[in-house]
């Protein structure tokens, strides 16, 4: 194997077990008497890899982040391969970042994986999302069961096959005493749809006489929106370079800090991640007051208590 191939490689595999070790790097091709220039990109590409973890500061991670997973098609395509090839590396991409939340300690993670409008996609395509979600549900029941990840699945479940229904029942109940983090995954899920089944729900109670209309406030709005089980998101991430929300998250996201990153969602993975948050630790986050008031920043919950606190 060419010199250059094999640093690489060693480079790669460093970056993906020890980032850390990955500054090593420099200084063996500091050391060495005339550096392959090869040797140089990897070390540089290694450090940098490496300083995205390092920099990430985590006393002050975001606690909820949420994807809207684009770019799988695109890849595939650029690949001259099928589009569901790039699902299929679109899992592996899933598994990446749900290691490299947990393992910084990111509380909740939400994944649109299967939107409201997708029904519309090609039947085939369909079936293969479907089948992909089922081997998952199995392949990566270990993975969420050692390392303490609860699995938690928001939208219209009720329209997924019922082989899919049935496999997330399971992991979602063996999973549910889980602590390390929450999983969410947004299947069949649509933010206005979600919206409009809580409203719907409202009117009911209300002409049933167990709610006044007048008391329909947002803590009673966000207790009938399963995607605020855990809290509004920090972070909302989207790969595949368009910058748009897609019917998303809609409540939860209203002071989201938005990311967006050309890569395609296959090739993300930990560093992607950590570049995101490194964003995010950068932005300030005023919630709608002035810089001054930034100590009194409120650590509510809801939006409502976000409003009473301006
Ligand atoms: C958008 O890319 C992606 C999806 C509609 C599906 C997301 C699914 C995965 C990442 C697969 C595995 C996930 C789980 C949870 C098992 P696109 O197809 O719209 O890409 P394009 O914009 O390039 O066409």
């Amino acid at each position: 194997m060419p010199a250059a191939r094999s640093i690489e490689r060693i480079s790669l595999f460093i970056t993906s077990q020890k980032p850390l070790l990955a500054y090593n790097w420099v200084r063996i091709a500091s050391l060495l008497h005339r550096p392959h220039p090869a040797a140089v990109l990897a070390a540089s590409e290694a450090a940098c890899y490496s300083l995205a973890m390092a920099l990430v500061d985590v006393s002050g991670l975001p606690q909820h982040v949420a994807i809207i997973m684009d770019g799988n098609g695109r890849w595939a395509q650029a690949r001259g391969k099928p589009r569901t090839a790039g699902h299929e590396r679109g899992a592996d991409a899933v598994r990446a970042t749900m290691r490299a939340a947990r393992r910084l300690g990111i509380p909740a993670l939400t994944l649109y994986a299967f939107s409201e409008q997708n029904w519309e996609r090609p039947q085939v395509e369909i079936n293969a999302l479907v089948d992909l979600l089922c081997e998952c549900l199995v392949s990566e029941r270990n993975e969420l069961v050692d390392n303490e990840i609860r699995l938690c699945a928001i939208g219209r479940l009720h329209k997924l096959p019922q082989r899919a229904q049935a496999r997330l029942q399971s992991l979602t109940s063996e999973t549910e005493s889980n602590e390390g983090m929450t999983l969410t995954l947004a299947l069949s899920y649509g933010g206005r749809e979600e919206l409009m089944d809580a409203a719907r729900a409202l009117a009911i109670k209300a002409r049933e006489g167990e709610i006044d209309p007048s008391d329909i406030d947002e803590p009673a709005i966000e207790r009938l929106l399963p995607s605020m089980d855990v809290g509004p998101v920090d972070l909302l991430i989207r790969t595949g370079g368009e910058q748009r929300i897609s019917n998303f998250l809609l409540w939860g996201s209203a002071y989201a800090e938005l990311y967006f990153t050309d890569e395609l969602w296959p090739d993300f993975g930990a560093n992607s991640l950590y570049c995101a948050i490194q964003a995010y630790q950068g932005r300030e986050r005023r919630f709608g007051l002035v810089p001054d008031a930034e100590e009194d920043l409120p650590t509510a919950k809801t939006s409502n208590e976000l409003e009473r606190a301006i």
